[in-house]
């Protein structure tokens, strides 16, 4: 058996493919038969005259998304997108399809849903996938490549890694387990093991929000660095950012050619990405409409508005205590914010990475917790990396959805995650 994309290797030769029917055509005494094997779409051209009467029948009564076994004769064919055709001599059926839900035609997207299943195979998603598969390991080779030590962190966990509002909790043996929502405090204690670490996993929150940016399941890459600041962070950032798009578009172009992705606002993704001030943020929002005050929260559709001057993400840094986590480091040049970030991706992406320095003292990270009404006795193994050799230290995570949907420009990160979890999905 071969595979679609070797068939150069084998021109002249008669090989089998074993793969699914994506299109049949009979135009009298010849018929087309195109099979998509995961590596590229192969056309099987059949002419009646040359073939037993069985395998001829058995060609024109197949169904899309039929399994089967074809073996012919390759040939060069300049007009084919391979540019190789094969001439069919033989075909087995290795599991019929019949009334395939999904047609070539507009499906609403509910229905696409419920169907995901079978959706995977569309020529969209695959692509979509296939940039996310390699956004992945672009990831592991970019963290490589630095020395930084892959750390898994649980998925079951007893402190709350962000926020109380947004848990899934699980009966744990009689005590409540809540799923993370963040690998990072169990990243911070690795540090001093092995100075620079990641966890790579996914994450969930009971994201009350219906919107194109939020999944209740996602994954998440979280770097976690000694020794660096909130400076060296964003720098950080910048670099790993610019490297996803980079391997995106040296190892993904047919890909995302077909979704349509204007390439060369990828093309200008380099560093260095602008930077504002959380303080400057609200003043250029302000000029723009927004009625965001200082103090609060800058939202989704802000978001928006500071994305859309620049070619590239932007950093909005520097955002007031009360609105960020309980860890952040306060800022010694404004004690009201925190040494943080927010890399905000342009074209209404949203945030793709949320950052920060890390409180290293132990009293003000003790009187966060308890400001924010923490249940402090499952934060004692955390308050120890304070107690026993305190240093400074800064992390970040990155959304993968919502890093791909901008990559890719597909609108909705839903898309971007082969089986997506939404507030009101969780099937199939
Ligand atoms: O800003 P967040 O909440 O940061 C953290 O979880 C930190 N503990 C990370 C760290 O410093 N180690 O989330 C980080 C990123 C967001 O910028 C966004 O890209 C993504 O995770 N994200 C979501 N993606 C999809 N659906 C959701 N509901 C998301 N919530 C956050
Ligand atoms: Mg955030």
């Amino acid at each position: 058996m071969v595979l679609v994309s070797d068939l150069s290797r084998h021109e002249g030769a008669e090989v089998t493919v074993a793969g699914w029917v994506d299109q049949l055509r009979v135009h009298g005494k010849v018929a087309f038969v195109v099979v998509r094997d995961g590596s590229g779409y192969v056309q099987n051209v059949l002419v009646k005259k040359d073939l037993p009467a069985e395998v001829w029948d058995l060609a024109v009564s197949l169904t899309q998304e039929a399994c089967v076994e074809v073996t012919g004769v390759v040939r060069s064919e300049p007009r084919s997108p391979g540019g190789f055709e094969m001439g069919l001599t033989a075909l087995r059926l290795v599991g019929p399809s019949s009334e395939y839900p999904i047609q070539p035609k507009e499906h609403g997207v509910e229905f696409l849903l419920d169907h995901r299943h079978l959706w995977l195979r569309s020529s969209q998603q695959r692509a979509g996938l296939r940039v996310r598969a390699e956004v992945e390991q672009a990831i592991q080779d970019f963290m490589y490549s630095r020395d930084f030590v892959r750390v898994d962190t649980p998925i079951l966990t007893g402190s709350i890694g962000e926020h109380a509002g947004t848990l899934f909790a699980t009966d744990y043996f009689g005590e409540n387990a809540y799923l993370a929502q963040t690998g990072q405090l169990y990243a911070e204690a690795a540090c001093p093991a092995f100075r620079n670490v990641y966890c790579f996993g996914p994450t969930f929150r009971a994201e009350k929000s219906k919107t194109r940016r939020h999944l209740t399941e996602f994954w998440m890459i979280e770097p976690e660095m000694a020794f660096v600041d909130s400076e060296g962070n964003m720098a950080f950032q910048e670099q790993l950012v610019t490297y996803l798009v980079e391997r995106a578009l040296e190892r993904t172009r047919p890909e995302l050619e077909l979704l349509e992705r204007d390439l060369s606002k990828l093309e200008n993704v380099k560093t260095p990405f602008p930077r504002l001030s959380y303080t400057e943020a609200i003043a250029r929002l302000a000029e723009k409409g927004s009625e965001t005050k200082w103090g609060e929260d800058i939202g989704g559709a802000d978001e928006t508005l500071l994305g859309e001057d620049a070619d590239r993400p932007v950093f909005i840094y520097n955002y007031p205590k009360q609105v960020k986590a309980f860890y952040m480091k306060e800022n010694p040049a404004d004690p009201r914010t925190v040494l943080c970030d927010d890399l905000i991706a342009p074209d209404g992406y949203g945030e793709i990475i949320g950052g920060s320095q890390r409180e290293d003292d132990l009293d003000r990270l003790l009187a966060r917790i308890r400001e924010e009404r923490l249940p402090e006795a499952a934060y004692g193994w955390y308050l120890d990396l304070r107690r026993y050799g305190t240093f400074p230290h800064s992390g970040f995570g990155l959304g993968l959805e919502r890093t791909v949907a901008w990559i890719t420009g597909r609108r909705h990160i839903r898309e971007m995650i082969p089986f997506p979890r939404l507030i009101n999905r969780l099937y199939p």
